[in-house]
């Protein structure tokens, strides 16, 4: 559908958080460029502003309500929404928290964001706010039910690069890590089709896409992934692919085995570890045991020649003492991973880990941060070499 009588039709996409994210910003340009919008990159030229925001760290959230804040004490402020992640976590409460805020929609209903905003710039107040930070809109609306999205909206032909795509395999994660939000926020696992999938993948190569990252909270837990990467891997045109994130617990050696035989295959795996402590990975319900992580890594290291392995790993997760640092700190020093990211826990909403206490101080967070930093950049600049 073509609206030509669109006149306030200028959107300001903002992205936050992870690949995911990045990559439902592109579908939502998508929809909205097959409505009759435009997506511009001068925000100040917007006539809406849509922050799409992440949930996963307290910082992440900080982010964003700032943001939010600034837009709202604009002169001429633009219709402003929230999608993604922090839209599900708070509902209708962010419109307490930031009045300026006008609709809220959640990731399962991104598809509703052309009709919203349409519905919305019909019910204009004015130009100029009667108060700063309030909004020029009569009306809010906030969607955040849908559980499952239309497969339609992945076919919009839309990426951001020209010869680049992600592509979503499957949406949501049921692994329910005990300091993680993501379950809560973006539901259980659902598999896309594999023929939805590779019907994208192949539209994408006819228009010149030639490399492809195929994603998924829990990538590597795609009913037969194995068989979807030997599919990828035959389609015409594209020459590189790979996929994020993995989990230990869903990783084995025929995972291994197709990485060293794909040709197209990148020989990347980003496979966070977390912690080196088993009493901290049985907290988080992380599913496997520091034994089991190394052997892992090293089963991968010879099955796959050159390969490289990348890690995100959490510090200061409740009741962490010394010695489970130390392991922490050890498993990164023998995994040699060629980079790894590290954060500081940050409880979150809803979340088994939430209900105990924090109790790591800050401080000392910020010393366990600083000291696996310092080891990586270590590792990365002897790997370099
Ligand atoms: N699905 C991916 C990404 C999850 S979020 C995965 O399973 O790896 C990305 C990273 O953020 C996680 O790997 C974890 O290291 C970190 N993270 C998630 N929740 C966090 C929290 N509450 N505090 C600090 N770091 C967190
Ligand atoms: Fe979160 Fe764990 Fe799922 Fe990753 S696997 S998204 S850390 S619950
Ligand atoms: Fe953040 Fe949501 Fe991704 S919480 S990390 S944007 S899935």
């Amino acid at each position: 559908m073509i609206n030509n009588e669109i006149k306030k039709n200028k959107v300001f996409l903002m992205t936050f958080g992870c690949q995911m994210n990045v990559r439902d910003s592109e579908v939502i340009a998508g929809i909205l460029g097959k409505s009759g919008y435009r997506i511009t990159d001068k925000e100040d030229k917007a006539d809406v502003v849509i922050l799409n925001t992440c949930s996963v760290r307290q910082h992440a959230e900080d982010k964003v309500w700032s943001a939010a804040g600034r837009y709202s004490k604009l002169k001429v402020k633009p219709l402003m929404g929230i999608a993604g992640c922090m839209a599900q976590n708070y509902k209708e409460k962010i419109f307490e928290r930031s009045p300026g805020v006008d609709f809220v929609v959640g990731p399962g209903d991104i598809a509703k964001i052309p009709e919203i905003i349409k519905s919305l710039t019909e019910t204009r107040i004015g130009t100029v706010p009667k108060e700063r930070g309030q909004s020029l809109f009569l009306r809010k609306i906030w969607e955040t039910d849908a559980k499952n999205r239309p497969d339609e909206i992945y076919h919009t032909g839309f990426y951001e690069d020209k010869d680049h795509a992600y592509v979503v395999i499957s949406e949501g994660c049921s692994n329910f890590c005990s300091y993680c939000v993501v379950p809560y926020v973006r539901g259980g696992l659902r598999h896309r089709d594999h023929k939805d999938v590779l019907n994208e993948i192949e539209d994408a190569a006819r228009k010149g896409i030639t490399r492809i990252t195929l994603l998924g909270q829990n990538v590597n837990a795609y009913r037969d992934f194995v068989g979807l990467l030997t599919l990828v891997n035959g389609v015409k045109g594209i020459k590189e692919f790979s996929f994020i994130t993995s989990h230990p617990k869903d990783t084995s050696v025929e995972l291994f085995k197709a990485m060293a035989e794909l040709e197209k295959l990148k020989k990347y795996l980003h496979l966070p570890a977390q912690s080196g402590s088993d009493r901290i990975l049985k907290l988080m319900n992380r599913g496997y045991t520091r034994k089991f992580y190394l052997d892992l890594a090293d089963k991968y290291r010879k099955m796959v020649r050159n390969a490289v392995l990348t890690a995100d790993i959490i510090v200061g997760f409740p009741s962490e003492t010394e010695n489970d640092f130390m392991d922490t700190y050890n498993l990164v020093k023998e995994a040699e991973f060629d980079a790894a990211y590290i954060f500081k826990y940050s409880p979150r909403p809803n979340t088994e880990a939430a209900k105990l206490p924090d109790d790591v101080e800050k401080k000392e967070k910020e010393r366990r941060h600083r000291l696996i930093l310092d080891l990586q950049k270590e590792i990365s600049k002897n790997k370099k070499r």
